[in-house]
């Protein structure tokens, strides 16, 4: 881990999203000895000094932080986004009024389609998204389990890296400045939607779509998916995607999808910023999507 310079002190990182990906990335900075203001929903995790449990394995860390809700005080020049997909624009809505002119915001959420709406709403502010694997899952409010590490992509079309990410550097996680951020994104959007809605309409773990018939269907989703992606100039992309798919079935069979467990939870799902938004631009280019329009129709069923 590199010590952050005096420049990389001044630069205060907010956190939105006090789930588990927001908290755990809020104890990845603190851990780096670099102090984040997270920020909750009003209602739900309190504003003022608290304390980020978090655990690793058998070890449990306890760090000091600062705990904002949306209509606190204070400006915000660098802001990390990790909510749900579908709360993504209204959570940086509420804090609009807190953003500088030119704020770097860097939203790391599943899916896409919101990407496109937030540049055009606020088009001076400076974007950028982000995918990870990193695994975690959240036990209690301010309390959070690391269950694997993974590795962080950020990046934003046609910009270089920024001076900024030396922050990220310094956080001792794998994470790197992807140029060709939108093939990453679309990459990780196709291997989603070949699995996610399946596993939460089956209610299986990821494991039950390697055998049949379940694989038959994954392997239909993987054809239509290929050619939507390719319609929309990502052919790259889903290069080989029944193999990844696979792959990642291989090395997650025993988890359940995030999607399963929003569905079991009863919370609402992503699908409409994964199945739902290879949907719309199939619509776009004329290319048939019966099976995603299928799965985007028996998941919002289903979770309603
Ligand atoms: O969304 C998820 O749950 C994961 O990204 C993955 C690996 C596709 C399914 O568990």
């Amino acid at each position: 881990m590199q010590s952050p310079s005096s420049a990389e002190h001044r630069r205060h990182w907010y956190i939105l999203g006090a789930g588990a990906i927001g908290s755990l990335f809020a104890s990845f900075f603190l851990e780096a000895g670099r102090p984040i203001t997270l920020i909750g929903r009003r209602g739900r995790q309190g504003r003022g000094k608290a304390t980020l449990r978090l655990q690793r394995g058998d070890s449990v860390h306890r760090y000091p932080l600062n705990l904002q809700t949306p209509d606190s005080d204070g400006r915000i020049d660098y802001l990390l986004v990790c909510t749900k997909a579908g709360e993504v624009e209204a959570a940086v809505a509420d804090l609009a009024p807190r953003l500088a002119k030119h704020a770097t915001v860097v939203v790391l959420a599943n899916g896409m389609g919101y990407q496109e709406r937030l540049q055009r709403r606020w088009p001076a502010w400076r974007f950028t998204w982000g995918i990870t694997t990193e695994g975690a899952w959240r036990e209690a409010p301010l309390a959070v389990h690391h269950a694997g590490s993974g590795e962080t992509l950020l990046g934003s079309p046609g910009q270089a890296m920024p001076g900024w990410f030396a922050d990220w550097q310094s956080l001792g996680i794998r994470c790197r400045w992807e140029t060709e951020i939108l093939t990453a994104l679309w990459r990780k959007l196709a291997i989603n939607c070949a699995i996610n809605p399946l596993t939460a309409l089956h209610q299986c773990a990821n494991g039950t779509l390697l055998q049949p018939p379940l694989s038959l269907e994954v392997a239909t989703l993987c054809e239509e998916i290929t050619a939507i992606a390719s319609a929309e100039g990502q052919a790259a992309a889903v290069a080989d995607l029944p193999a990844r798919v696979d792959s990642v079935l291989q090395g997650t069979a025993a988890n359940r999808s995030s999607m399963l467990q929003d569905v079991m939870a009863g919370r609402a799902t992503e699908i409409d910023f994964l199945n739902g938004h290879l949907v719309e631009v199939a619509l776009r280019h004329g290319v048939k999507a019966p099976r995603n329009r299928e799965m985007l129709q028996a998941v919002r069923e289903l979770a309603r």
